[in-house]
């Protein structure tokens, strides 16, 4: 009796292209609209996906959409693409269709991606990934997912439309360089400012102080009148040189080079209390390190720009100051037990203002690779959050 030969390398090779040739057919069928269903791989098993809704016209709306364009299975398995997403992930369609949507990310993005895919399988959602394209290139997206159709009420479709950030996320660079360049522009044209009051209409004012104080004591005592008024624009004088040294240390804190964060932080809830009448309680403070000069302006800009908030638009009766260091990362905590506000949908200011305060002091936590939190509760109070992160050995001890 003849036994049943196992099939040799050349009927093997032979079976394989035959499959090639179907597949290659079933490939070129779906792209043309002529397939109603495909197999795949399911949970339970084989599934059938029927692509009878895909109708002409729709497809051809896709295939000319600037976006990249995808339905899959719940399991990731791409069972349509569109050209232009052939093209962002440099792949031929031919190679895309069919394959794991996952193999166009990275791990920690394909798990992001599956911790978004319960929502998006229920109400859709939007998400911005890095797709690691055929070439090695990496292109950053954003993607909307929406559950399509259930298959025969069971086989969930999802849809993708993947759309490309790189134009966009150059323009936001461009922007934040810009916006950068201005706060730097910013501060060389304070502390010109600040130098040329310093120099001379400070130093004015105290040649004309000193010269009233000589003319007080020289007028006698017979000129009463004329000496009462000698003494009050002497005092006058003080004071307006006094307000004159203030706006000059406000435009360059000098004091910040020389002492450091603490002690401007300390000057600063001290002149702030004194003219408002607003409580600050500093916690915190002490920092066995001085921080980068960067660094040290912008927690202090931030505190300024901050409490100017409060002083505007609050109505607090308290502000409570934390700042402190938790290994590499600074963290400064501005917060008020004012009427709050909505964070999302700021109200136009009745007391005028660019606003432009809130976005400056997040511009300023960035150029020091920080970033700034605003918490608002409606009658409760505001809170500011700035965590910066140092780099290594970037601070200098006192
Ligand atoms: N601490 C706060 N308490 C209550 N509302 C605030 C507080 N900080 C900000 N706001 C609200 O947020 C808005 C935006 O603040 P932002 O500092 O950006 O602008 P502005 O103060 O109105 O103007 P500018 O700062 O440019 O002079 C304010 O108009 C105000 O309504
Ligand atoms: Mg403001």
């Amino acid at each position: 009796m003849k036994t049943a030969r196992p099939p040799g390398p050349a009927a093997e090779l032979v079976a394989l292209r035959l499959r090639l040739a179907e597949a290659e057919e079933t490939l070129r069928a779906i792209r043309h609209g002529e397939v109603d269903a495909l197999l795949g791989p399911g949970r339970q098993g084989g599934q059938v996906f029927s692509l009878a809704g895909a109708e002409h016209a729709y497809r051809m709306l896709i295939e000319a959409m600037n976006e990249g364009a995808l339905t899959l299975t719940t399991e990731k398995m791409i069972l349509y693409a569109n050209e232009c997403f052939a093209r962002m992930v440099k792949c031929p369609l031919e190679q895309v269709t069919g394959s794991s949507f996952r193999r166009f990310l990275s791990a920690a993005d394909g798990a992001t991606l599956r911790a978004h895919m319960k929502v998006a399988a229920q109400t859709g959602v939007k998400i911005q990934l890095l797709l690691h394209a055929g070439d090695g290139s990496k292109l950053p997206v954003q993607i909307s997912i929406r559950p399509l159709a259930k298959e025969g009420g069971k086989n969930l479709i999802i849809g993708m439309v993947v759309t490309d950030l790189t134009e966009s996320r150059r323009t936001e660079e461009t922007l934040r360089a810009l916006t950068q360049r201005v706060v730097q522009v910013q501060e060389a044209e304070r502390g010109q400012v600040a130098l040329e009051l310093h120099d001379n209409i400070t130093q004015l004012l105290c040649a004309i102080l000193v010269r009233s104080q000589t003319l007080a004591d020289q007028l006698s005592t017979h000129d009463g009148p004329a000496q009462q008024e000698a003494l009050k624009l002497r005092d006058l004088l003080g004071h307006t040189a006094e307000e004159v040294e203030c706006i000059t240390r406000n435009l360059r804190p000098g004091v910040l080079e020389l002492l450091g964060l603490d002690a401007v932080l300390r000057a600063t809830s001290t002149e702030f209390t004194a003219r408002t009448g607003v409580v600050v309680t500093l916690t915190g403070v002490a920092l066995t390190a001085r921080l980068p000069p960067d660094t040290e302006l912008a927690l202090y800009r931030i505190l300024q720009e901050a409490l100017k908030n409060v002083h505007k638009h609050a109505r607090a009766h308290q502000v409570s100051v934390h700042l402190a260091r938790h290994g590499n990362t600074v963290q400064l905590l501005i917060k008020d037990d004012g009427v709050g506000f909505n964070t999302q949908r700021p109200p136009a200011s009745s007391k005028g203002g660019s606003r432009l305060g809130l976005l400056g002091m997040r511009e300023r936590a960035a150029y020091v690779g920080g970033t700034l939190t605003v918490k608002s509760v409606r009658r409760t109070g505001t809170e500011i959050e700035v965590k910066i992160l140092l780099s290594p050995g970037s601070s200098t001890v006192n």
